[in-house]
């Protein structure tokens, strides 16, 4: 089977796997979504229409890239025939090791099983397997439409061939992947995100400034060139002598607790869940939610059209 043109499968039909399937539909690729649950399976080519027309794509498009992609309600139906195959089923380990012992039983030879957990680590998930050789991590992000990031994590078991055939198959999409060495927790993407959050709870329970206010300084401030300008370029832009001098300075003051902020705790402990509850760091009203998922996806797709590579699509 040629890993660029044949079929793949998604499990699970949920938020992540609509975006999985309308990614690889909408790059060519020959899709069957397979999940238990009849409202998800109904819901599917509604919620990857609405999709594709953020995208703005045309009439045509919409229908062409729907054509491509089947729902199905039986796990060997929907892989019979797939070259790749990736789990986006709910992040429980039960689950993901249950599908994965199914997938081995219908899967052709020589099938590649990613799958997509949040934090789950790969190797417990794919522990189990009789052929875990095959089997690799591949984190997308939400949207995962729009965001081009895929993380490929492989265990200590995923063969080389495995990652590469991975790394092609989701460039060959338009995605972005990136090999990461080894399985560690929050691979690398959530180490670094978590890294600046934890921090700016911090500095907020410390009393430094405002929630609000540290939203700015990134929104306004560094956060403007972060989508053109890593930390790793940025430290080079400045020297690595300042970057020194700099982490002489201030390194011994951030947070460094191997734990959540007593502060986190605490509102989660009063029920000031953020956006479910109306209140976590800051309040939200539903029209202040919603504002600011319309400034999110409309930043997301702006960025999307300048600078991602679009995938070869037939008109
Ligand atoms: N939501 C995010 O931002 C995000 C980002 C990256 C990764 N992920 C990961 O992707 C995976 C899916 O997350 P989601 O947000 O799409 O969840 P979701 O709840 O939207 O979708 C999960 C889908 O799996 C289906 N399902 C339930 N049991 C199943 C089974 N046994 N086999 C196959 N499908 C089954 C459900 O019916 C549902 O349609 C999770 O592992 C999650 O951690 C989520």
């Amino acid at each position: 089977m040629d890993d660029q043109t044949s079929a793949v499968a998604v499990i699970g039909a949920g938020l992540m796997g609509h975006a999985i399937a309308l990614t690889f539909a909408a790059a060519g690729r020959t899709v069957s979504v397979y999940d238990p649950e009849l409202a998800s399976r109904a819901s599917l080519p509604g919620r990857v229409e609405r999709s594709l027309r953020d995208l703005g794509r045309t009439d045509a498009q919409v229908d062409q890239t729907l054509a491509r992609i089947t729902v199905c309600a039986d796990l060997a139906e929907a892989v019979h025939d797939a070259a790749y195959v990736t789990e986006a089923a709910p992040e429980r380990l039960d689950v993901k090791r249950g599908i994965f012992a199914d997938l081995e039983r219908v899967v052709p030879a020589g099938t590649i099983l990613a799958s997509n957990t949040s934090v789950i680590p790969i190797t417990q998930i794919t522990a189990l397997m009789s052929t875990p050789e095959r089997a690799v991590g591949t984190h997308w992000w939400n949207p995962g439409h729009l965001i081009p990031l895929v993380e490929v994590v492989p265990t200590e078991w995923t063969t080389d061939d495995t990652v590469e055939r991975t790394v092609a198959t989701l460039a060959g999409i338009g995605k972005s992947p990136v090999r990461v060495k080894r399985d560690v927790p929050g691979f690398i993407g959530n180490r670094l995100q978590h890294a600046l959050w934890r921090e700016a709870i911090n500095i907020v329970e410390q009393g430094y400034c405002s929630a609000a206010d540290i939203d700015l300084v990134v929104t306004s401030g560094f956060g403007r060139r972060l989508a053109v300008l890593g930390p790793m370029a940025n430290a080079d832009l400045i020297g690595t002598d300042l970057t020194l001098d700099i982490h002489t300075q201030v390194l011994y003051d951030l947070d460094g607790r191997p734990e959540p902020s007593p502060l986190l705790r605490e509102l989660v402990g009063d029920g000031r869940l953020g956006w479910k509850s109306g209140e976590g760091f800051m309040s939200w009203t539903a029209e202040e939610q919603d504002a600011v998922r319309e400034r999110v996806s409309a930043h997301l797709l702006r960025m999307s059209e300048q600078l991602d590579r679009v995938p070869e699509e037939e008109t």
